[in-house]
């Protein structure tokens, strides 16, 4: 690596303690962490990443090991901080739920009742297969798990979305904070999910001011998906740049064909920000639902995850039919930016661009 360029030096002694050999790292997605395209970003000298928020201990285990068997690059695991239980109100859930009907299969008055895996489980399970990093959003991680990471040499990587979180994982023991924009796809990591859509910082003002804020490495995300991002994010005060939607776009992730057709063809304006699908707030490409759903006089969104489970009929239809209306086509706004093309190397482009944008 050229070290000309200040950004080029910080981003070169990132990689040397985390092991890597290019400064790109995979974005942890739930529901889409395909360990192929961990295997092909590993491979390509990145750091892939699984997120685990949906899975039971037994396939996290089985995760880790797959990829571990094709690649002796590293990777992240990812888990949600819970947030405290939902306050559930029948009234307003059935009235979600009639207007769930209108777009997909009959709600049962218990899908609300689903629960998430067990937490602490994870946990476990995480510690258990031995990942180079372990991260977090939605919060921190609780001192004993910390001393827990530290105590087997695992790094914890905490997603941030304002500086005030930023200093508080700095304070909690983070050896890296990723400050995710408001470009980001995908659910925004805040602390306190009420604050999501008061607190909507771009990437250009959160990553310097971050930098300044803290002294650990900050890893940039959201919106990035070309030479350009990488090389921009660097120059911010970021040591490396993690990629979520372009990433998904890549054969190896095996996304929907509807969804990966539009990532490739939605403008940045084309997304926004609701909490129709889940109860949280995330950036999805802007369908029919999302529209009919965040539109005057339609029932607010119950509270994660309550929202998650009554849509979870709809969506399960919409992608068999391969119906990206009602899918839920999570996207950053820079998804359309990068080219479909096999993750190793969409890996070398961004990195051999960054560098030759720093040089
Ligand atoms: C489909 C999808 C699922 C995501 N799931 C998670 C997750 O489980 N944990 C997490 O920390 N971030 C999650 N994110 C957010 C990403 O970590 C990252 O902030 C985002 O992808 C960056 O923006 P970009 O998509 O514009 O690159 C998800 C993003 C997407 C697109």
């Amino acid at each position: 690596m050229a070290t000309s360029h200040p950004a080029l030096a910080r981003a070169q002694t990132f990689c040397d303690r985390f092991g890597l050999r290019v400064p790109i790292l995979q974005a942890p997605m739930a529901g889409a962490s395909a360990p192929t395209l961990s295997i092909a970003v590993a491979n390509a000298g990145g750091l892939g990443a699984c997120g685990a928020l949906l899975m039971k201990p037994a396939d996290i285990a089985q995760w880790a090991s797959t990829v571990r068997v094709a690649s002796n690059g590293g990777f992240n695991l990812n888990l949600w901080i819970p947030d405290p239980p939902p306050r559930r109100d029948s009234a307003h859930e059935s009235a979600v739920r009639d207007f769930l009907e209108q777009w997909g299969p009959e709600v049962p008055a218990s899908a609300g009742d689903a629960t998430p895996p067990d937490f602490a489980a994870q946990c476990e399970a995480l510690l258990e297969a031995g990942p180079r990093v372990i991260s977090s959003v939605m919060g921190l991680y609780p001192p004993e798990f910390v001393a827990r990471l530290k105590a087997r040499g695992i790094a914890w990587f905490a997603n941030v979305s304002t500086v005030a979180e930023a200093r508080a994982a700095e304070a909690a023991g983070a050896d890296v904070v990723v400050a995710q924009g408001m470009e980001a796809g995908g659910h925004r990591g805040c602390f306190d999910a009420a604050t999501a859509e008061r607190e909507l910082v771009g990437l250009f003002a959160l990553v310097p001011a971050v930098a300044d804020a803290v002294r650990i490495p900050v890893v940039a995300t959201g919106g990035i998906a070309d030479a350009r991002g990488v090389a921009a994010a660097l120059v911010l005060g970021a040591s490396a740049a993690q990629i979520g939607s372009a990433f998904l776009r890549c054969p190896e992730a095996r996304l929907h064909p509807a969804w990966a057709d539009a990532l490739a063809r939605t403008p940045p304006e084309g997304t926004m920000l609701s909490r129709v699908f889940s109860g949280r707030a995330g950036r999805s490409i802007t369908t029919a639902y999302v529209r009919a759903a965040t539109a005057p006089g339609a029932p607010l969104p119950a509270p994660y995850p309550v929202q998650r489970s009554l849509t979870q009929a709809m969506r399960d239809a919409a992608t068999k039919a391969g119906d990206g209306e009602r899918m839920q086509l999570w996207a950053g706004q820079g998804a359309a930016l990068g080219r479909t093309q096999p993750a190793e190397a969409m890996v070398r482009e961004l990195w051999d661009g960054a560098q030759a944008l720093l040089s």
